[in-house]
């Protein structure tokens, strides 16, 4: 049975630099706060009119594909990760795949939040393990400025994220001692509503607006006026709840992954947790007890991008030289959901 390696890795950042400095213009924040609670110093947004998820995530799969020594139409699947998709149909892979002139093969968007690229590498693992494919683009990428609410009342969630985009070509191996040994996917919906985005949706607390269909149109009932004035359209956390839960989680995913191969936390070469939140990060590290060297954190220059947080930290950590041919690299995630998962690999 074949395993898959990473072949190929890219990334995408927009140029433009946001500091906690500038967000004061917007909101009643300060550069201590963000920093003492997220660490978080700047992040990055995409420009408003010409960059969206898909052509961010088409600048990270080029370099990808290049790196991995193949062209575009060597793809034989797309699975893209975004919880902010250019359009809310259809989804950003088809996007992409039209963008990078790949053939007419399949693409499959993913929406597990800030797990969803980890559970987009296990999709494609699962593939190429049976001989489905031999190379697949697997992508997370996320425009998160967009959609924030940048007034003092959205402050505890929008000071958290920026934008960017990561990508990886999975590909088939027989290589010894590379690749993907294990991947480990959860989820609890108990805590949906905990860190969510209710609005445009079709849940069922928005019958207690409207009667019949009569009184509103269908339209209406997607996405109102009173819905917006009530900031359902941005993003609702519950921080002092998923700091809870995620310090539990992550530790315990990390660990099955380990204990599915018969390894110990000092076996890591490389921890890439998903850039949730510094305080997260270190709290993990800690746990496992872990060092600063077997660690990477980079949310301090572009805050929490969700689904690209891993593909980003996992490409800037390779470019710097910190991952090497061998290494065993555990990639672990916590988010919206709540789903947590991890992927235990040999670079
Ligand atoms: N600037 C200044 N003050 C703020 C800001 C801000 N940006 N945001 C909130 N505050 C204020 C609040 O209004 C509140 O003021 P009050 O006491 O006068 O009412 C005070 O700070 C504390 O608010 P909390 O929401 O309780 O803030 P907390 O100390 O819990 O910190 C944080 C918030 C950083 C989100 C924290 O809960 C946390 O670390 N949560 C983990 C969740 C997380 O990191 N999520 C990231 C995205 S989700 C993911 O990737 C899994």
């Amino acid at each position: 049975m074949p395993k898959s390696k990473i072949a190929g890795i890219g990334k995408y950042v927009p140029e433009r630099v946001v500091t906690n400095e500038e967000l004061k213009q917007y909101m009643d924040t300060s550069d201590e706060w963000i920093q003492e609670r997220t660490g978080i110093q700047e992040r990055r947004y995409a420009h408003r009119t010409n960059e969206t998820t898909t052509t961010m995530a088409v600048e990270a799969s080029k370099i990808a594909i290049q790196n991995a020594g193949l062209t575009p139409t060597d793809i034989d699947f797309i699975v893209f990760a975004t919880l902010s998709p250019d359009y809310y149909f259809p989804g950003c892979g088809v996007l992409l795949q039209r963008e990078m002139g790949m053939r007419e093969i399949g693409a499959l968007d993913i929406r597990n939040q800030c797990s969803g690229f980890v559970y987009a590498i296990s999709v494609a693992d699962q593939f190429i393990k049976s001989g489905m494919y031999k190379n697949i683009l697997v992508v997370g990428s996320e425009k998160h400025s967009f959609g924030l609410d940048f007034s003092t009342r959205g402050r505890n969630v929008s000071v958290i994220f920026g934008d960017g985009a990561g990508a990886v070509v999975l590909q088939a191996t027989d290589e010894p001692n590379r690749g993907i040994l294990s991947t480990h996917l959860h989820s609890d919906g108990a805590s949906a509503e905990i860190l969510a985005m209710y609005n445009p949706g079709t849940h069922a607390n928005k019958w207690g607006h409207y009667a019949n269909f009569a009184d509103a149109t269908i339209g209406e009932m997607f996405m109102s006026h009173d819905m917006i004035d009530s900031a359902q359209n941005f993003p609702y956390m519950d921080g002092p709840a998923v700091f809870k839960k995620a310090v539990v989680k992550f530790p315990e995913v990390i660990m099955e992954a380990l204990q599915a191969n018969g390894l110990k936390p000092s076996d890591i070469n490389m921890l890439i947790p998903h850039q949730a939140n510094l305080r997260i990060s270190q709290f993990v590290q800690h746990q496992l007890g872990l060092s600063d060297q077997q660690v990477y954190n980079n949310i301090q220059k572009y805050g929490n991008t969700t689904a690209a947080s891993v593909p980003i930290a996992l490409c800037e950590a390779w470019e710097q030289g910190k991952i090497k041919e061998g290494d065993l690299v555990c990639l672990a995630a916590f988010g919206s959901g709540f789903t947590w998962a991890s992927a235990l690999l040999h670079w």
